[in-house]
């Protein structure tokens, strides 16, 4: 089946009881039971079991080629969820330019409880290989990453983490499941936070976790009750509603980032332009290879963090805001936004700069995007 046929029926069937093409919003905290010890339809409290919810789960499980799926209040949530995989000693190798909230979930809070992090630029699988301890049990990675888009080799660095036993997770969010699908360069857990892409429409806040192993899923499970950051029925549906537009989405967002992209590269205001799709990227290559597209996402220096509040300050249609994917285009700082909580010396050495600006292209016109930049750009 293809992705958007996908896209519009996996756990999107009509509802059992009234036929109704699109999926009921459950919002119910509980269910009434049959009979005493016999929950209806196996059905007992919200936290642990919700229709939307699921409907939901087998949508992205599908879109990603998972057999599972686990929806989690933000991101996130989801982030923090599937590192509950790993225990006290266990040692993580992580892409060191991660989204910072990401890299300060690891260094800030799960650090204390024993799990021990190296942050390694994992464009290069060797520099993967060299980190790996005998206590690696995971290898975390971003790909493209945010904001400088370096792009991972997926199927080199699964083949060596697999070697040492240790899993793969890749944080899909940049890319989506139309761009990206991460498991079938041998990657075993796809995690999103499907504020950005998947809902698309800046209206919800929400993260998923999609995998095939039997035994991890069923851990992620009794993670998802026990700590219970479940993604609410609303937010589940507006997921829904969401990735059965995605395909055409992300075919907008790539057309007009690419057509982007080549403005800013051509710019004499444009010091730097980070972008996959670019033939001067330095791993387009493999960008072409791993990814079906080049999406969205563009980062670019203009030199300062002066000409950078010009920038930022000076467009129309994009809107100053954190936040990425969605149909509004977005023009943010990483530097004291996003990765904010990234050391200054840290930012520096990755390239995020005072001068990095870091653009969301959505779906208005091309030219109107390409127009509003020229004129902010014209600012400098
Ligand atoms: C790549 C990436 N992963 C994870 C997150 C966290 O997601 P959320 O904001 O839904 O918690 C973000 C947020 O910007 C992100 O950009």
């Amino acid at each position: 089946m293809g992705f958007s046929t996908t896209a519009i029926h996996a756990g999107n069937e009509p509802d059992a009881t009234t036929g109704a093409v699109s999926v009921p919003i459950y919002q119910t905290s509980t269910y009434a039971q049959e009979a005493f010890g016999k929950p209806t339809g196996g059905y007992e409290y919200a936290r642990t079991q919700n229709p939307t919810r699921a409907a939901c789960e087998r949508n992205v499980a599908a879109l990603e080629g998972a057999q599972y799926g686990f929806a989690f209040a933000s991101g996130m949530a989801a982030i923090d969820a599937t590192l509950r995989l790993v225990k006290a000693g266990d040692h993580v190798i992580v892409s060191d330019n991660t989204y910072g909230g990401t890299y300060r979930l690891f260094t800030r809070i799960l650090a204390n409880y024993g799990i021990e992090f190296s942050f390694v630029d994992t464009s290069d699988p060797a520099n993967v290989e060299a980190a790996l301890k005998e206590n690696t049990r995971m290898v975390y990675v971003e790909t493209p990453t945010n904001p400088v888009m370096t792009v991972t080799d997926l199927r080199a660095v699964a083949d060596i983490a697999h070697k040492h036993g240790a899993r793969v997770v890749c944080d899909n969010t940049f890319m989506s499941p139309y761009l990206q699908r991460p498991l079938e360069f041998g990657v075993d857990i796809v995690l999103h936070s499907t504020t950005k892409y998947l809902n698309g429409h800046s209206d919800g806040v929400g993260g998923i976790v999609v995998l095939n192993n039997e035994q991890d899923a069923e851990w992620l499970k009794f993670v998802q009750n026990s700590v219970g950051a479940i993604l609410a029925p609303f937010d589940s549906w507006l997921v829904l509603r969401g990735t059965k537009t995605l395909a055409l989405r992300m075919e907008q967002h790539d057309k007009s980032g690419r057509a982007v992209a080549a403005f800013l590269e051509e710019h004499p205001k444009v010091q730097k332009l980070y972008y996959p799709g670019s033939l001067s990227h330095k791993q387009h290559e493999l960008a072409k290879r791993q990814q079906r597209g080049f999406g969205g996402m563009v980062s670019f220096d203009v030199g300062s963090l002066e000409n950078a509040r010009k920038v930022l300050e000076g467009t129309k249609i994009l809107t100053l805001a954190e936040s990425l994917g969605a149909v509004e285009s977005l023009i943010s700082h990483p530097a004291t936004m996003t990765h904010a909580s990234v050391l200054p010396e840290t930012r520096n050495r990755l390239g995020i700069t005072d001068g990095l600006v870091r653009i969301s292209v959505g779906l208005e016109d091309t030219e109107d995007i390409i127009a509003d930049l020229d004129q902010a750009l014209g600012k400098i």
